[in-house]
């Protein structure tokens, strides 16, 4: 037994000490474009769905996820701030969304029953984001509970969605609006026209002729 033991915390201190000196030389790949090894991706992995079914087991869910109301206001918001990352009916892939590691799934694709049980998990996840993923936490822009509620019900109902029905449904929300900051500012800094001092930099776009490559 004790010799078990002594075994044990052999291989214990060798694999700290591995890691350590795999973290502090440099080896550790942190580039996104060289996909973890599977005992990262493994130990990463369990982090994240652990720590997710934790968090979320108690949230209540409301029992309106299917109001077209809700869905509609979900809409404008999902083709402003997430649709770039996660795509939308008629949109197969963006330049974002490839480079990204790990790469935003494609919520267009999920069963409608799968996505009612994952609401509390969609709503915690859009609420709080995932660390060192491209997943940001909405609610630091301000963005308040009920509006990702409607998210929530608007992803439920994405996948039935044709093209043209989601572009129709985006048209007939109120567009980027959720409470927090002023939508303008906060998401779109080229779309405000007015000179501002500050905004100088954040015209590179223009002033190299658009987006070319
Ligand atoms: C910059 C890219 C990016 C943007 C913008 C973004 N996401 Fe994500 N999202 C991600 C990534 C990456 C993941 C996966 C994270 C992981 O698995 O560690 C993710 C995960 C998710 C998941 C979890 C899916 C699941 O069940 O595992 C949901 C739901 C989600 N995002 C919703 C949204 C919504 C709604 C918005 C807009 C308000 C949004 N995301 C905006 C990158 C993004």
């Amino acid at each position: 037994m004790k010799r078990f033991l002594m075994g044990g915390l052999a291989t214990l201190v060798i694999g700290v000490a591995l890691v350590g000196a795999a973290v502090y030389s440099g080896m550790f790949d942190v580039a996104a474009d060289r996909p973890h090894s599977r005992f990262v991706y493994h130990i990463i992995e369990t982090a994240r769905e652990r720590s997710i079914d934790r968090h979320a087991r108690d949230l209540a869910v409301p029992g309106n996820l299917a109001d077209t109301e809700r869905v509609r206001r979900g809409a404008g918001n999902y083709a402003a701030m997430c649709a770039e990352c996660h795509l939308a009916p008629g949109k197969t892939d963006s330049e974002i969304r490839m480079g990204l590691y790990p790469q935003p799934p494609d919520l267009t694709r999920h069963e409608e029953e799968a996505a009612a049980q994952m609401a509390a998990r969609h709503f915690w996840i859009i609420k709080h984001g995932i660390k060192a993923s491209g997943m940001p936490a909405w609610s630091m822009g301000g963005i308040e509970d009920g509006a990702i509620w409607d998210l929530v019900a608007f992803i439920q109902r994405m996948p039935m969605l044709s093209a043209e029905q989601y572009v129709a449904l985006v048209e007939s929300s109120e567009g980027h609006s959720h409470g927090g900051l002023p939508s303008t500012a906060a998401m779109h800094p080229d779309d405000d026209h007015t000179p501002s001092p500050g905004h100088a930099d954040n015209h590179e776009h223009s002033h190299s002729g658009g987006h070319e490559h």
